[in-house]
């Protein structure tokens, strides 16, 4: 490799490039906290809940632990547990069936749509018939914003509403994003999110957040964070987690949230950048009318997954699977039912999806390395592919 191509080769995700462009703020704030001492449920977690909220439009904001809680919370919210039917996505991260097991209840896998990869409706509607046919009570559907994008809701609220649904976003990888002028956090009746360290806005550690505009909501999951305590109650009233995000966490994504709007804009040209690219030789991620996406993945699809991820590697270029397996053929969820017709896409997807790196700090000359490196794996014979790389 020359010394040239070298200095330009990208990171998947550049997390110490954001943190030079933070300067000292971070360490300010880190310091803020020390400062008063008080690192659990500090006024940083309230000024943050504040400014998520006025980000999103969303009533209420609710910082927790991480993003598996944030979705174990608002089941645990709803009284969702055993016998109780959870409809996710089968191609998503294994968080969104975890948290609906965490509950005590059974997840019911649903096929994605073949455009944007989210939760295809019409699965939906026969998963639910599936699950009444288990003897299970259908109760929750949980819509992943795969990738960054928003679920297509409207169809979604439209079966949940028939079937008298809970709909719960799973927005771990979509927070800053919208659908048809509504900002993620006022899609859904519960939204959960994640800033694990290299979501679009993350912390440096765990960290998680339940949005919703109910009161009633946002007071029983206040409690459930804490134990279950009421903060105005001597005792204990619910039996509840220990899921509070630190003071220094929230210290720290309050000076990540001011970067925030221009990282989304910087994201999005990255991804347009791409677009243009690839477009070409390969299949790009698609938008539904309506909706933007933060870009938490750039993910293509090729039969060539395997070839070019080889590829990738020998020219220093990361690139990761998201995801690998549909969930329904783990072990630990394979015995859960699924849709009538199963989940081809899902199936389909997980053989062939390829995530390029994506970030706001990505810079022009990384990524014409990683256009051309794709170009030229794709434009190989087959067989070939692996010698074109070298
Ligand atoms: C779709 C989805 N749901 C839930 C989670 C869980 O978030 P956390 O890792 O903060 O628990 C993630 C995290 O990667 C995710 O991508």
């Amino acid at each position: 490799m020359s010394k040239d191509r070298a200095q330009v080769i990208p990171a998947f995700i550049d997390l110490a490039a954001q943190r030079e462009h933070l300067g000292d703020r971070v360490e300010r704030a880190i310091s803020a906290v020390l400062k008063h001492g008080q690192y659990i449920l500090g006024p940083e977690i309230a000024e943050l809940e504040r400014e998520l909220a006025s980000f999103c439009g969303a009533r209420h904001c609710i910082t927790c632990a991480n993003g598996t809680d944030a979705l174990w919370l608002a089941l645990m919210a709803e009284g969702i547990g055993t016998g109780d039917a959870v409809f996710v996505p089968a191609f998503t991260f294994v968080a969104t069936a975890e948290a609906a097991v965490l509950a005590g209840a059974t997840p019911v896998f649903v096929d994605v749509r073949p455009d944007t990869f989210n939760l295809d409706a019409e699965s939906l509607e026969a998963a639910i018939g599936e699950a009444k046919r288990h003897g299970l009570r259908p109760r929750c559907v949980i819509p992943v914003d795969l990738y960054g994008q928003p679920a297509d809701y409207k169809p979604i609220h439209a079966i949940a509403e028939a079937h008298n649904l809970l709909v719960i976003a799973d927005a771990a990888q979509s927070f800053g994003a919208s659908l048809d002028g509504r900002k993620v956090g006022t899609l859904a009746a519960f939204t959960a999110t994640s800033f694990y360290p290299s979501k679009p806005l993350g912390c440096y550690g765990d960290g998680g957040a339940v949005f919703t505009d109910d009161e009633t909501r946002a007071a029983r999951l206040r409690a459930l964070r804490n134990h279950g305590k009421e903060p105005d109650r001597p005792d204990t009233e619910h039996v509840g987690l220990n899921s509070r995000l630190d003071s220094i966490q929230a210290a720290i994504l309050l000076e990540k949230l001011r970067l925030f709007p221009q990282e989304i804009g910087a994201r999005q040209e990255r991804a347009d950048r791409y677009n243009e690219a690839l477009a070409p030789v390969v299949k790009v991620p698609e938008l539904m009318a309506g909706a933007s996406s933060v870009w938490a993945q750039y993910t293509i699809v090729t039969e060539r997954r395997d070839e070019l991820a080889k590829v990738c590697r020998n020219a220093g270029v990361p690139t990761a699977i998201h995801y690998a397996s549909a969930l329904n053929s783990l072990p630990p969820y394979r015995h859960f039912p699924t849709a009538p017709a199963g989940l081809p896409q899902a199936e389909f997807l997980a053989k062939r999806v390829i995530s390029l790196p994506m970030h706001p700090y990505l810079s022009a000359d990384a990524q014409a390395l990683i256009v051309a490196t794709i170009r030229q794996a794709l434009a190989s014979p087959k067989t070939g592919v692996a010698h074109a790389a070298e």
